[in-house]
C-alpha cells in the first residue's frame, strides 16, 4: 500500500484498510523485536525528532527504540531540556528543529490541536504522540494491534468496555474511533462528571454501573484518573471512586469467557484497577507495551518511506 498521509494527527484520518495495514506491518516488525540482534537497516539515514513537552515513559521510549531498531537517528528533547524553558514558543521551536531537516517530528503536548498546528507549518511528517484531551492515535493503533494478535480477523462484533476518566482521556477518544471503525461495539462506564459533554453524539453505549457494564464484554480497558487535567470537585473522594469504578475479578466473572484487561498506563493500582488483576493472566498491559514498539516501528516505516515510494519532493 502506498501510504497517502504526510502526518498522523488522529484515527479518523485513517480508513479501516489503512488501520489493518498498520497492524500487518507491526506484525512483521514484531518479529525483529524477538531476534537476538534487534536492528535492521530499513530507515538508515532518516532522522526522527522526539519532542515531548509533556512527560512520557511508554510513548517516548518506544518511539526511540522503534526508530533505533530500524536504524533511524533519533533525537529527543523535553520541555525542561529545550528552549521552551527560556520562553521560546512552540512554533519557533518546531521551525528551528525543522531547519535541521528531520524526516519526522513526534510531538506530545498538553494542548489539543498542537500536532495539527505544527503539521500545517512543517514539511516533515508530524506524528501526534498525544495532544491534550484530543487524540493519542498511536496508542489506539497499538491497542488495536494487541487485540488483533489475539482475535485475528474476528475483531468485528467484539464488545469493548472503556471505564474510568473518559472526559479527560485522549486514549478513550482515539480508541473509540479505532474500535468502531473496525466494527467493534464500544461501551463506556464513568461517573457523570467524567463523561465528555458531547458523548451523546459518540457511536457508543453508556452504562453508568460497572457491574452491569461488565456483562458480555470481550475486553475491558481501564483508564487512569487524569488528576492533572481535572478541575477540583469532579469526584467526591478517591476511595469512593475506586469502590464504584475500580475493576475487580468480580466484574470479570460477568464478562465473556476469555475476557482481556488492558490499560494504556501509567496506572494507579487499587484505584481504577485491582492490583492483582493488573498482573493476572487476563492482563494484556505489558503486551500493549511490547506492541507499542512494533506499532511505532510500522508507523515510522510508513511515514518515513512515503516520499521514497511516491517520488514526492
Ligand atoms: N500510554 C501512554 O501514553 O503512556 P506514557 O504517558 O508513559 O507515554
Amino acid at each position: 500500500m502506498l501510504w497517502p498521509h504526510k502526518d498522523l494527527l488522529c484515527i479518523s484520518q485513517l480508513t479501516p484498510a489503512e488501520i489493518l495495514h498498520v497492524f500487518e506491518m507491526a506484525r512483521r516488525f514484531a518479529e525483529i523485536n524477538s531476534r537476538p540482534i534487534k536492528k535492521v537497516p530499513t530507515l538508515k539515514g532518516k532522522t526522527v525528532v522526539l519532542f515531548f513537552v509533556e512527560p512520557s515513559t511508554r510513548t517516548k521510549t518506544s518511539f526511540d527504540i522503534a526508530g533505533k531498531r530500524l536504524s533511524a537517528d533519533t533525537y529527543s528533547l523535553t520541555a525542561s531540556t529545550s528552549s521552551l524553558r527560556k520562553g521560546e514558543n512552540l512554533k519557533d521551536s518546531a521551525l528551528t528543529l525543522q531547519a535541521m531537516h528531520p524526516d519526522a517530528l513526534v510531538l506530545r503536548h498538553q494542548q489539543s490541536g498542537a500536532a495539527a498546528f505544527l503539521a500545517r507549518r512543517l514539511s516533515c511528517s508530524v506524528i501526534n504522540a498525544g495532544d491534550g484531551w484530543h487524540a493519542h492515535p498511536t496508542q489506539a493503533l497499538l491497542d488495536g494491534f494487541t487485540l488483533s494478535e489475539i482475535w485475528g480477523e474476528a475483531m468485528t462484533g467484539k464488545n469493548i468496555l472503556i471505564v474510568g476518566d473518559i472526559a479527560h482521556s485522549r486514549v478513550a477518544r482515539s480508541d473509540v474511533q479505532l474500535f468502531t471503525s473496525l466494527g467493534m461495539n464500544v461501551r463506556l462506564c464513568a461517573p457523570k462528571t467524567l463523561l465528555p459533554s458531547g458523548v451523546d453524539g459518540w457511536p457508543v453505549e453508556v452504562v453508568p454501573d460497572l457491574t452491569a457494564a461488565s456483562r458480555g464484554m470481550d475486553a475491558v480497558i481501564c483508564l487512569r484518573l487524569q488528576l492533572e487535567r481535572q478541575q477540583a470537585g469532579l469526584l467526591p473522594d478517591l476511595r469512593e471512586y475506586a469502590r464504584h469504578f475500580g475493576l475487580t475479578a468480580a466484574h470479570l466473572r460477568l464478562a465473556n469467557p476469555g475476557v482481556r484487561v488492558m490499560h494504556p498506563g501509567p496506572m494507579n493500582r487499587g484505584v481504577e484497577i485491582d492490583a492483582a488483576l493488573a498482573d493476572g493472566e487476563q492482563s494484556l498491559i505489558l503486551d500493549q507495551v511490547s506492541a507499542g514498539v512494533a506499532t511505532r516501528m510500522a508507523l515510522l516505516f510508513l511515514y518515513l518511506t512515503r516520499k521514497d515510494q511516491t517520488g514526492e519532493e
